[in-house]
């Protein structure tokens, strides 16, 4: 398809929101990974602040943050997925609080923001709800390099072709940041199914125990400290940077544009995409493990 016979079709779709965040398949694989890990202490807990005693209680919550962001009075919570790095790709990586972490907010501070209400004994039940939904879809964002970037608004200005197809699923132009949310999570798997991510999730939970990740799972909660969530959740966002200047663009914005994105490029960032979801959802159980050791209701 060409892109001129279908810009009137574009323009009417333009007020299709773009794709920011990890999609369906990657937020709820990180759920199911994190099911997989907390304590049974924890899972009663949240299965009882998120009124839901299914096993799948968590991947139910997992992308509500995201059906948020465009409902009217919930705008402020669209900055707190990301934090826009004013790096310089592929020659330097970093995330800096004070420079990145714009005047509306930034996925840095919404970690901290919504532990320290979950920790809250006199926060009402539908606020702490809601806590707990943002809390399970950031530490999930926060693991995708694109999201703690700034270049081309992390990437959804940077036009790229999979397969040979120039279009996502919305007939908007393909972009870098849905290929690193969606395109290529979906083709590790073969499918973004609920049961995709819950057959995914067992896969990685695997690799954790007793498979590619178990000697370094150790070192994946070192900078975890529950009375500082905001230099936690720095250390996750540097982390996850520094993939934008080896995997993401390791050759520049300009090597990548309008480049076609299946063959070694996808081979090159499958496997960062796993381990960032197994990162993400072995971090999270962690988390929610010291929210409940540190749990106290008002009486
Ligand atoms: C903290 O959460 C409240 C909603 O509960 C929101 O209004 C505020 O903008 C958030 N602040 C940050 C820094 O994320
Ligand atoms: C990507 O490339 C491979 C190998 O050429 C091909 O088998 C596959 O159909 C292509 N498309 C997708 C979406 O995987
Ligand atoms: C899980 O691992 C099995 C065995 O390696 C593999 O055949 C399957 O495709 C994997 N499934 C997913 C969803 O990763
Ligand atoms: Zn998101």
């Amino acid at each position: 398809m060409k892109f001129s016979n279908f810009s009137s079709v574009l323009s009417l779709l333009s007020l299709i929101p773009a794709s920011q965040a990890w999609g369906t398949l990657g937020h709820h694989t990180v759920a199911y990974v994190a099911t997989n890990f907390v304590h049974p202490k924890t899972r009663v807990l949240f299965q009882s602040i998120l009124n839901d005693i299914t096993p799948s209680y968590l991947a139910n919550i997992a992308t509500w943050a995201d059906t948020m962001r465009y409902v009217q009075g919930w705008g402020w919570s669209a900055p707190l997925h990301f934090i826009d790095a004013e790096d310089d790709p592929p020659h330097s990586c970093a995330v800096k609080y004070s420079r990145d972490c714009g005047e509306h907010g930034c996925i840095v501070g919404a970690i901290q923001n919504f532990t320290q209400q979950l920790l809250n004994p006199s926060l009402g039940a539908v606020q702490r709800s809601q806590a707990a939904k943002f809390i399970v879809h950031f530490l999930g964002d926060i693991h995708q390099p694109l999201h703690d970037e700034g270049m081309a608004k992390g990437g959804n200005g940077i036009h790229v072709i999979f397969d040979g197809d120039e279009f996502n699923k919305y007939y908007k132009p393909l972009n870098l940041h849905s290929v690193w949310d969606t395109t290529i999570p979906e083709k590790i798997v073969g499918g973004n199914t609920l049961l995709d991510a819950e057959n995914w999730a067992a896969n990685l939970t695997t690799a954790i125990e007793t498979g590619i990740y178990k000697t370094q799972v150790g070192a994946w909660t070192n900078s975890m400290n529950l009375a500082d969530p905001a230099s936690t959740a720095l250390s996750w966002a540097s982390e996850t940077n520094v993939f934008v200047c080896t995997t993401v663009m390791p050759n520049g914005r300009e090597a990548i544009e309008g480049t076609e994105l299946n063959g070694t490029y996808y081979e090159a960032s499958a496997p960062v995409i796993e381990l960032q979801i197994a990162r993400a959802g072995y971090r999270l159980a962690r988390w929610m493990d010291l929210i409940a050791g540190n749990f106290k209701t008002e009486l």
